[in-house]
């Protein structure tokens, strides 16, 4: 746990905050220990998703190891889960579209679990049933972004129990004082959330314990490196002879109103967008809330331009929407100009949302009968 001064800044795996709002990616790296992502790596790339390639995913662990590994022929993978705590938004994706990329970029098998356990025992008013709903939930929304059926493999904890031999025998090596250290654990907490780690580094491990040795990649939100960390360390014990497993971090996708994390427990759900909001939600939210970097008036706009650097609308461009990077430097261009009014830059966002949208929700509908050619049964 990374903790400042009071109320400055805490980042671990269940609580991000800090007090102005801002996150210090820096001071993460060095505290954590990562690298920030270099320009050769990042070149490598240059055809997977803008989340890559426009420093949105700014940290790594051996991602290098992981393309040398590719590059000479060996087999790697990908792993990410999902806590189902509810239904799913647009900054639940970005490890996703990671994932879905480096599947299509290195034809590499995609594993991922779904850690309803996990939000069960972490959040008070979760109820058993719920969780298990909205697992179900979610693996739709997964299977709907178009990974290859044949090399991927979605498991849920409570339902591919499996998981839980392997969990046991981590378990064993992790002592209370590690976990309490590494993730924060606070006397009041529920013994679920000490047994935790022991579940997520299974499942980062897991697709070795399926498929022999070899190197996967974790694509994470920075704020999930404690468990990369703790998993590193236990696949190295002789019990366990494994590779070490690679990561590359992610940044926090803001919130419609620029807020550090686009998270639900901080709004109504007007500060975000769910994959399953209509048309109209979708133009009434981003009108209404995604903070502008614009000017106060038309005429200081069109004097002094915008600042697309702050601009929530611009910042989804070029995180989720917007792939050519030569439209969206001149999107950028024109509204630090001034040619661009905030109304017609979010128009931009709108239609590229909504266009996304209506084909996920199609997808989505599709994927309902495909879900047995991805989870993992015991
Ligand atoms: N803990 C993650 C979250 O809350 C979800 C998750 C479960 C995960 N298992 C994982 C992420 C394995 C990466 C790797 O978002």
């Amino acid at each position: 746990m990374i903790m400042t001064k009071e109320k400055e800044m805490s980042v671990t795996p269940w609580e991000v905050s800090s007090g102005d709002g801002k996150i210090d990616y820096e001071k993460l790296v060095k505290d954590f220990g990562t690298t920030l992502l270099n320009e050769k790596i990042v070149k490598k790339l240059s055809k997977c998703h803008p989340l890559l390639r426009r420093g949105i995913y700014f940290s790594h662990r051996d991602f290098d190891k992981w393309l040398d590994a590719h590059e000479k022929g060996k087999k790697v993978s990908v792993i990410t889960g999902r806590g189902p705590s509810e239904k799913m938004h647009l900054g639940h994706l970005v490890p996703f579209f990671v994932a879905l990329s480096l599947q299509k970029e290195f034809g590499c098998e995609v594993f991922i679990p779904i850690s309803d356990d996990e939000k069960f025992f972490v959040k008070d008013n979760l109820s058993y049933e719920k969780s298990l709903e909205y697992a179900r939930d979610n693996i739709l929304d997964l299977i709907a972004l178009g990974f290859d059926e044949k090399k991927t493999f979605i498991f849920e904890d409570f339902v591919y129990t499996n998981i839980y031999t392997y969990a046991a025998r981590i378990a064993k090596k992790i002592t209370y004082s590690t976990a309490k250290a590494a993730f924060g654990l606070k006397p009041e907490n529920n013994i679920g959330w000490s047994f935790y780690p022991a579940m997520q580094a299974a499942h980062i491990l897991f697709p070795q314990f399926y498929r022999g040795k070899h190197l996967s990649v974790v694509p994470v939100g920075i704020d999930q490196d404690p468990f990369i960390r703790l998993t590193r360390d236990v696949a190295e014990m002789k019990e366990f002879n494994l590779d070490k497993p690679a990561a590359l971090h992610a940044k926090f996708i803001p919130s419609l109103s620029g807020g550090a994390k686009m998270s639900s427990s901080d709004s109504l759900g007007n500060n975000l967008i769910y994959l399953s909001d209509s048309a109209k939600e979708v133009e009434t939210k981003i009108k209404k809330y995604a903070f502008s970097g614009g000017r106060d008036t038309l005429e200081e706009h069109r004097k002094k331009g915008g600042n697309p650097d702050v601009d929530v609308s611009f910042q989804y461009l070029k995180m989720l929407f917007e792939n050519d990077d030569s439209k969206l430097q001149k999107i950028h261009d024109d509204y630090k100009s001034g040619r661009l009014l905030s109304g017609e830059l979010k128009m931009i966002l709108i239609e590229k949302v909504n266009a996304f949208l209506k084909e996920h929700q199609k997808k989505r509908e599709e994927a309902k009968k495909k879900i047995d050619k991805f989870v993992l049964k015991n």
